[in-house]
């Protein structure tokens, strides 16, 4: 290597260097400028330089030197104040960033929820198919044939194994009663027909789920939504039983001020049969559109099991009575988080779901 060649090997070297601690910086004044330094060792170099040409070589060599130290200072001054810099940056003032964690949907809160009051009470968790057989949906159920519930209008039928309309007066999916014929199933009342045909009493069950109807989708119907089933058969349940227990659960839901009313009404596997209504929430009891200025809002239907659905299912009513009752889940949801309309529940904007979280559950 040339003079020449060193010195610009040298240059680039100073150009290029970097050093963020005082350390570094010292060490690199000693690299070049030191007494072993690569800029004092060219100066040295410049002994040997001829006479004649020791002018340019003088030059070029001062400026390599003041390229050292200019560099050098530079150095300095960036390792002094790095650290003053880094620190700034931190500012503790500023607002965390928030992790989007999601939320549970109001459906799932509420539906936990119910199933927590009676949890407590000794009531366990069952469940069934959301295809369902005729038999257990509306059969064992004490449905009579022509029941409209059985016709196309009101369910979804899956399969549909006789098409006859030869038979007067009565629906062809009634006729498939026996046949077999599949449905999404139309009320969770179908699983107390499953837990019955598969055990003993006593039997304290409540069942959540899905059911289907075949209805015109608006603010107040949905050909979706959610029930949840309650069923109690041992010996000697009595009518005050229910009573007592639909109130638990009203007051626990809602708050110790609420009150139920049993009004009597009729469905084909229980009787005698109710209707209960709950004090309205929205207004307490002054009049609103969801109570349709009554005060009151219906929650649910019960009564006591029909004798001959306990038959169907392989229960002695000699020996065994029971209680059923039967609830929508988003309705219980709306009295809850007044929600004005069905379908917002399952449109899925995130700016609906996002405001129901646990612990904003106010009952
Ligand atoms: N299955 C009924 C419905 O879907 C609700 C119901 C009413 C369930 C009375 C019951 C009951 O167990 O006893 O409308």
């Amino acid at each position: 290597m040339n003079l020449k060649e060193r010195i610009e090997a040298v240059e680039a070297e100073i150009a290029a260097a970097v050093a963020t601690s005082p350390e570094a910086v010292e060490a690199f004044r000693v690299g070049m400028l030191g007494r072993n330094g690569k800029v004092t060792a060219l100066l040295d170099a410049f002994k040997e330089v001829p006479a004649e040409e020791k002018r340019v070589w003088g030059q070029r060599l001062n400026q390599l030197k003041n390229a050292a130290r200019v560099r050098w200072e530079e150095l300095k001054a960036h390792a002094e104040t790095a650290p003053a810099e880094k620190s700034s940056e931190v500012d503790l003032t500023r607002p965390a960033l928030t992790e989007h964690t999601g939320s549970l949907h109001p459906i799932s809160i509420v539906r936990q929820r119910i199933v927590d009051v009676f949890a407590r009470i000794g009531y366990t968790v069952s469940q069934g198919p959301e295809v369902e057989d005729d038999h257990h949906n509306f059969g064992a159920l004490n449905f009579p044939a022509d029941h409209p519930a059985r016709d196309m209008q009101d369910t979804f039928f899956v399969q549909d194994l006789v098409t006859s309309s030869e038979v007067p007066g009565v629906s062809s999916s009634a006729v498939e009663n026996d046949a077999g014929a599949l449905a999404l199933r139309t009320h969770t009342s179908s699983v107390q027909v499953r837990v019955m045909e598969g055990g003993e009493p006593p039997i304290r069950t409540i069942s959540p789920g899905r059911v289907y109807r075949n209805e015109a989708i608006s603010a107040r119907a949905h050909c979706m939504f959610h029930q949840v089933e309650g069923l109690y058969v041992d010996k000697g349940v009595s009518f005050a039983e229910l009573k007592g227990t639909l109130d638990h659960f009203a007051k626990s839901m809602f708050g110790p001020e609420v009150k139920i009313r049993l009004r009597p009404s009729y469905f084909p596997f229980t009787e005698p049969s109710a209707e209960v209504d709950m004090n309205c929430t929205i207004c307490g009891g002054s009049g609103c559109a969801v109570c349709k200025h009554s005060g009151w809002v219906e929650i649910m239907g019960c009564g006591m099991v029909d004798p001959a659905v306990l038959t169907n299912c392989g229960i002695d009513p000699e020996v065994y009575s029971g209680f059923a009752f039967g609830m929508g889940v988003e309705r219980v949801a709306q009295l809850i988080y007044r929600v004005p309309d069905l379908r917002l529940y399952w449109e899925n904007d995130v700016r609906f779901l996002d405001q129901f979280t646990v612990g904003a559950f106010r009952g």
